[in-house]
């Protein structure tokens, strides 16, 4: 957990990309070695009783931060931009939604909650905040301003996610930003799809902006590891409820984290592009129906994501024209460059059958023929193209 950013010297303007490889560094104060060591930590000890009665000390206890966890949270806090007031390190991307809803919410309260939240997520509020007296009212995504009349007087919190990664539904971050705060309710956002990179969510009115940095921040698909950056009006509840929970993450994961940042600019626009030219790629393929890439024109909110976002990732989704299971099924186990897997963000191609309609209670999925997901890896386009042909006529002959 870090809050130093803000109270670091001024950087001359760089541009994001370099950002993400000069981000918690600081060779000269390790010796001159270009990343920083990785400290393993419980006790700190004082020079004096007098010291340690004081709390006198840069460190005070493991869990209270260590120049490992500052470094990850310094990196981090400077790609979200000047907005951010602190960054808090959780073990996974669900623990990071759930110590955000749990910071922005106490008994009694209600929360409006994206019908295409990441289903765990959606379990937390029916299971965990329920058993706490919190009311979770789901809502249409593309409500925009709409938002304003499910508000009840206890509304606290609206979550949303954007674009929702297994439909691909953009929101109007704004819109429903703007409607909250003027109802004094604080605004949560799932932003593992585009991170910080791709859109700028504490700038957007985002009071807590959640990323699962097991996806692309780690990007080698070996880490679980989640992230929660605060503005000014959030930090102190999410950083006060973050350590009295005693959350934390262990050093060896906060520095993989730290060397997947590194990198994650140049891998981010590679998944972006490649991502993109398979999504047009599919969109001509016979076998489809629809390709939910909101980077393409044909996509339902293209114009918000244009608005809103400077790219994307390598996730989206296909529905396919109507086909047997087993022939769908056919497609994805003939695919040798596409693992079969939950997750995404890592190096490698993905491709997984789903099925949003059991998940949603306030709007309905009707693809209109079985859906898949790909995951867009850093492997070379033609022979991922290659590959998804082999696909599809395996798909052909189970026809
Ligand atoms: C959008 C989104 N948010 C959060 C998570 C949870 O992340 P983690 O697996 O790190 O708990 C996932 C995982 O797939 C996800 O897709």
């Amino acid at each position: 957990m870090s809050n130093k950013a803000k109270d670091a010297p001024k950087q001359p303007p760089i541009k994001p990309a370099t950002r993400f490889v000069t981000g918690g560094r600081d060779p000269f104060s390790y010796h001159g070695f270009v990343n920083p060591p990785v400290y393993h930590a419980s006790t700190v000890l004082y020079r004096t009783a007098q010291d340690y009665l004081a709390h006198r000390g840069r460190y005070t206890y493991g869990r209270r931060g260590t120049p490992t966890s500052d470094a990850l949270g310094e990196a981090l806090a400077e790609l979200e931009g000047p907005e951010c007031a602190g960054v808090a390190l959780l073990p996974s991307g669900l623990a990071a939604a759930s110590a955000a809803l749990l910071a922005a919410l106490r008994a009694g309260d209600h929360v409006l909650v994206t019908d295409t939240v990441y289903w765990p997520t959606r379990k937390f509020c029916d299971d965990v905040l329920t058993r706490y007296g919190i009311t979770t009212t789901y809502y249409d995504p593309l409500i925009g301003g709409g938002i304003t009349e499910l508000m009840q007087p206890n509304t606290r919190a609206v979550y949303l996610e954007s674009p929702g990664s297994l439909s691909f539904e953009v929101q109007d971050v704004p819109a429903i930003a703007s409607a909250a705060h003027a109802r004094g309710a604080l605004v949560l956002m799932d932003n593992t799809w585009a991170s910080p990179l791709y859109f700028r969510a504490l700038e957007k009115g985002v009071d807590l902006a959640i990323q699962s940095a097991t996806k692309y921040i780690g990007g080698h698909s070996d880490l679980l590891l989640g992230v929660v950056s605060a503005n000014a009006a959030a930090w102190p509840q999410l950083n006060d409820t973050v350590f009295t929970m005693g959350l934390w993450t262990g050093p060896d994961d906060m520095s993989l984290a730290l060397r997947g940042l590194h990198t994650m600019g140049v891998r981010l626009k590679q998944h972006y592009e490649a991502g993109l030219i398979i999504a047009r790629w599919l969109e001509q393929r016979p076998e489809v129906a629809r390709v939910w890439h909101p980077a393409l024109p044909s996509h339902p909110q293209h114009a918000l994501w244009k608005r809103d976002f400077t790219g994307a990732c390598g996730l989206f989704a296909v529905a396919l024209k109507p086909v047997a299971d087993a022939a769908v099924h056919a497609l994805i186990n003939e695919l040798t460059l596409f693992g079969i897997g939950a997750s995404w963000g890592g190096y490698e191609s993905l491709a997984i059958p789903f099925d949003c309609s059991e998940m949603r209670t306030a709007t309905s999925w009707a693809p209109g023929g079985p859906t898949v997901r790909f995951h867009i890896g850093l492997e070379d386009v033609d022979d991922l193209i290659a590959d998804l042909e082999r696909g599809f006529a395996a798909l052909g002959r189970a026809r």
